[in-house]
């Protein structure tokens, strides 16, 4: 017999089924047995009479997360015994047969709850079994819903997803790399990407003008709430776009999402208000301000772009650096003090940020696609001759070998599900995520590696206290 999924069953009152899945719950009732069935598509009631002896005997025996398969008959519930508020509330599966397919230890976290009474550490170390409960498979699913969506919305606007590497070297995002030894070159190191950015620009001046990519970017940073070290960026970049090209593909992707996968949602304001880095800073004292006019409603979405970001600071060292990213261009009307390197604190990068309910979702820019105004802004960070050629030469030759004009952003894809499922922390919309020290608890990592590894690799390690 073929497999039937639990939410199918409304449909099929009265015929026999094949079912599979966990045991939710098992209750006796004197000689009824009642099993909650649990599978991917939902729940459904079962009950064991004394009358199938066999398949009585074996519910009798089940425990809470054993999986099984069972053959039965769909039921409709006495009227009196039908729950309005379960789905497959109003059918019941008379078991026929039972078998066991694996047994389970009692689990060591319970998960049938939100989790939310569970301690952290826990829930992380026996992750597989704290993604069982319904909460953490609707925030999971949901996150499909979503990449899948703007995949879609992003085929038909014209863009190619691509893919980069996650074996490179340093890009400046401003954060740590975490660096990978390199056996074949003993004493080289290859770098996680912190953002695929150079990558990005890179396939502009290689002609695919719309690209995006679901990219994992690395940063060797200390963990938050809304911070990982390893974070999943949607990624675009957009050849011959202006700023305005730009975001309103982003605005356009966005309403979609909330409009067809979270209706219940309200966006405040469409289009997106416009504010100033300055006006918001002087205004509400941060660059990602809550503009909710309800501030305990998290059913609200308050978009804004941050725009007109200085394009440079003093570093602790005392010398310019950028506050984003080199890559950035400046507003056309900067251009000219930036290739003089004059007045430096009132350039305006051509930078944008998508502000949501108090976070940073998205950044991006326009970048400087001229290979001469890419050189002022590192030499205006005083990087050396030197520096320059081994760390942005590619970059420099590639913009100066027939590169459009460019521009693009990066949302946080974990901190937008994280808004869109009404969550408090990204960690909860990673299917696998780290401890707040960047542990993967259920793994073990980071772990010790073995010393034929190390040979291999001919490294040492002596750990400095
Ligand atoms: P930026 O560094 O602003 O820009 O990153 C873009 C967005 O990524 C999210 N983000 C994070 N999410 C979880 N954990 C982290 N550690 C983390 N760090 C950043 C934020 C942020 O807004 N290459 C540029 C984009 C561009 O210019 O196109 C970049 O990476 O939501």
């Amino acid at each position: 017999m073929q497999r039937t999924y639990i939410k199918e069953l409304a449909g099929k009152v009265g015929e026999e089924v094949l079912v599979k899945g966990w045991v939710d719950v098992r209750r006796d009732h004197g000689k009824l047995i009642f099993i909650d069935l649990r599978d991917m598509s939902g729940k459904v009631q079962m009950v064991a009479l004394p009358n199938h002896a066999e398949a009585h005997e074996i519910a009798n025996t089940v425990r809470p997360e054993w999986v099984v398969e069972v053959t039965g008959k769909v039921n409709a519930r006495p009227e009196k015994m039908v729950n309005k508020n379960e789905e497959n509330g109003a059918v019941e599966i008379e078991m026929l047969s039972m078998s066991v397919l694996n047994q389970a230890e009692t689990p060591a976290i319970d998960v049938r709850g939100d989790g939310m009474d569970v301690g952290e550490e826990a829930r992380l170390k026996y992750r597989y079994l704290d993604l069982r409960r319904p909460r953490m498979q609707k925030n999971i699913r949901n996150r499909n819903k979503v990449m899948l969506l703007v995949r879609n919305i992003l085929e038909k606007e014209g863009f190619c997803e691509v893919e980069t590497p996650s074996l490179t070297v340093a890009t400046a995002e401003g954060s740590r790399d975490f660096i990978v030894p390199s056996r074949i070159e003993p004493g080289s190191f290859y770098a996680l990407p912190q953002s695929p950015q150079q990558y990005k620009q890179l396939l502009m001046s290689a002609g695919f003008e719309k690209y995006f990519q679901f990219a994992r970017c690395y940063r060797d940073e200390d963990s938050r709430g809304d911070r990982q070290p390893e974070f999943t960026q949607m990624d675009l970049e957009m050849s011959f776009a202006t700023e305005e090209d730009v975001q309103a593909v982003n605005e356009k992707a966005i309403i979609e999402v909330v409009q067809k996968l979270y209706p219940h949602k309200k966006i405040q304001e469409i289009p997106f208000p416009k504010i100033s880095y300055k006006d918001a800073m002087e205004k509400y004292g941060t660059n990602k301000p809550d503009l909710r006019t309800d501030k305990n409603n998290p059913d609200l979405l308050a978009f804004a772009w941050i725009v007109d970001f200085p394009m440079f600071e003093k570093g602790d060292d005392g010398k310019w650096t950028f506050t984003h990213n080199p890559f950035s261009g400046t507003k056309p009307e900067c251009l000219e003090d930036l290739m003089n390197k004059k007045n430096i604190e009132k350039i305006v990068a051509s930078q944008y940020d998508i502000a949501l309910n108090g976070y940073e979702m998205g950044g991006g820019s326009i970048r400087n696609h001229n290979p001469e105004a890419l050189r002022k802004v590192l030499e205006i960070m005083e990087y050396s001759e030197e520096k320059i050629e081994r760390e942005y030469g590619h970059m420099l030759r590639a913009l100066g070998s027939g590169t459009p004009p460019h521009g693009g952003i990066a949302w946080g894809l974990d901190r937008m599900i994280m808004l869109l499922e009404n969550e408090p922390n990204i960690r909860e919309v990673i299917a696998f995520s780290k401890n707040g020290e960047g542990k993967d608890l259920m793994m073990g990592a980071p772990g010790k590696v073995s010393p034929e590894q190390l040979r291999d690799l001919r490294i040492e390690v002596k750990v400095k206290k």
